[in-house]
């Protein structure tokens, strides 16, 4: 039985590695070939049944909220136009029976305090975060890959993957309790926001999914700013893991990371080629 219906998909970032694309654009907004990066995330939501998409969206997020609303001209003007499968495209990204919630954080205050807007909306349901610019192509989708372990374990799950040495300060960075190390669930032991290669624990990385119980909110209001003085999720798992058993799970799937130049470069390829049939013209010398 799938527990899990509520997704944060916390989009208040500034994206500032994608300048100036994203000056007066939302990074998530920017496409993959024709889709915005969002809306894969929502994908990917909906495929794993869930039916209520909340945002933490911030200042200048104004288009997120948009391409999730109706748009009576364009609507119009296609059907006019006889042009049904666009038609069809646009008026069935947000199927009937979901719901979308927007919530406005108020700064920069970082993911530990997004998560913690959405607990007036979560209270006390098991919920799932997908960070959009983690973008994974899997067959059945990462959320409910996590889903379905997170229901079997009855416990939080997080995606992980190893990282090459030079990217572990991009990371939360974990360590898995031994014997179960590399297997494909295991038990976290310990977890730290972007440590040093030299610190690091380990190169296994959190990847932008997680299935959380609604204890972590309590935690996260004790939570202090910490790494670039914003409250970390990270902080706040490492805090509920002393009261509750929280699972890693090597999840199954290609990820892109869509929040600079090269994971978009790549993501566009690889979908192109993917989904779209489209060749990349040979023009090397
Ligand atoms: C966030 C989390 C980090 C995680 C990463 C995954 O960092 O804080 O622990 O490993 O997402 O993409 P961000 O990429 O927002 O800096």
């Amino acid at each position: 039985m799938n527990h899990v219906k509520k997704a944060i998909f916390p989009v208040g970032g500034m994206g500032s590695r994608l300048l100036p694309a994203t000056k007066t654009l939302p990074k998530e907004i920017l496409p993959i070939i024709n889709k915005p990066i969002i809306q894969y995330a929502v994908e990917e939501a909906l495929k794993s049944d869930i039916t209520e998409l909340i945002f933490i969206t911030g200042r200048h997020k104004r288009p997120i909220e948009d391409h999730f609303d109706t748009a009576p001209e364009l609507e119009l003007y296609l059907l006019n136009k006889k042009k049904f499968d666009l038609l069809n495209a646009i008026k069935s990204i947000v199927p009937k029976k979901t719901s979308c919630i927007f919530i406005r954080q108020p700064g920069p205050l970082g993911l530990g305090h997004a998560i913690l807007s959405a607990e007036p909306v979560i209270k006390n349901e098991k919920f799932a975060v997908i960070l959009p610019d983690d973008l994974i192509d899997a067959d059945t989708p990462t959320i409910k890959q996590l889903i379905n372990i997170s229901n079997k374990v009855d416990s939080s799950v997080i995606a992980v993957e190893d990282v090459l040495l030079e990217d572990i300060q991009k990371y939360g960075i974990i360590t898995q309790e031994n014997e179960y190390k590399n297997q494909k669930i295991s038990k976290i032991i310990n977890i730290i926001e972007k440590p040093c290669i030299k610190t690091a624990p380990s190169n296994t990385a959190v990847v932008g999914r997680y299935i959380l119980e609604p204890h972590i909110f309590k935690h996260l209001q004790k939570t202090l700013p910490g790494l670039n003085n914003e409250i970390q999720l990270t902080d706040g798992i490492s805090s509920l893991m002393k009261e509750k058993n929280i699972f890693a799970y090597r999840y199954d799937g290609i990820r892109f990371d869509c929040g600079n130049k090269t994971g978009m470069f790549n993501a566009n390829i690889y979908f192109g080629k993917k989904y779209h049939g489209l060749v990349p013209i040979k023009n090397e010398k």
